[in-house]
């Protein structure tokens, strides 16, 4: 009998010193294990130093300093984003440039990734035809517009771009899911959509004619 005491007794001292005391606060250091890397000499960002004559361990950057880029390397064009037309949609003066960047050639691979993009990440919303009747309509997202409006057809590219790069209304950005280069694409197969809504006759090669029966 008494071991059963015992055994009790030890049971309720564990659980009241295990659980016990959770949720209270102690101003003490806690235990340290494996401290690791935890404490180490270093700089958090904007904070303050005593080393610099300025007080801040942001150093600005040396006066006359250059951007060295890499320019002349396509593959790397994003590094520097210096071109204004590729990287913002606008001219020298600052408006919307139309048509496309000079970086920027239009051929039907490009026009595949286009697709390949608009469908991953604007047909969801704008439909795969471009009309706004993406699947997010039937769950409420009813102000979706379509690109086969007038304004929307006459726009300037450089517009459309800005509106991909940062948003508009309740699109948010696709700055962070395509690169500006595939932003082009998708303006450029947003484009293709909108001639195709708005096709005559007169658009179908002579070859294909008699495939829809028009001589
Ligand atoms: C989550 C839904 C959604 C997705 C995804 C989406 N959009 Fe939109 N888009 C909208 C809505 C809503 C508006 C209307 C914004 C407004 O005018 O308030 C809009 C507006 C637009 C407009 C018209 C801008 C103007 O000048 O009025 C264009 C062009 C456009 N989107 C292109 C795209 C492209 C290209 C993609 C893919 C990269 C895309 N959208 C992805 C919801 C979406």
């Amino acid at each position: 009998m008494r071991y059963v005491y015992l055994t009790v007794f030890f049971i309720v001292v564990l659980a009241v010193s295990i659980l016990g005391f959770r949720g209270s606060l102690s101003t003490r250091t806690p235990l340290e294990i494996f401290p690791d890397m935890d404490h180490q000499a270093k700089y958090k960002p904007q904070a303050e130093s005593k080393f610099f004559a300025d007080g801040r361990v942001d150093r600005p950057r040396p006066a006359g300093t250059v951007a060295f880029g890499r320019m002349s390397d396509a593959a790397d064009a994003n590094f520097l984003k210096a071109d204004p037309a590729l990287f913002e949609g606008k001219d020298a003066k600052g408006s919307w440039i139309k048509g496309y960047p000079s970086a920027i050639t239009v051929d039907a691979k490009f026009l595949e990734r286009g697709q390949e993009k608009y469908t991953i990440y604007c047909a969801p919303c704008h439909g795969a035809v471009g009309d706004g009747n993406g699947i997010t309509k039937q769950y409420g997202m009813g102000a979706t517009p379509t690109y086969h409006d007038e304004r929307l057809r006459n726009i300037a590219e450089g517009d459309l771009f800005n509106t991909i790069t940062h948003g508009k209304g309740n699109m948010l950005s696709y700055a962070e899911k395509l690169a500006a280069q595939d932003r082009w694409a998708v303006i450029a197969y947003v484009r293709a959509l909108q001639r195709a809504a708005h096709a005559t006759v007169a658009d179908v090669p002579a070859e294909h004619k008699s495939q829809l029966g028009i001589k």
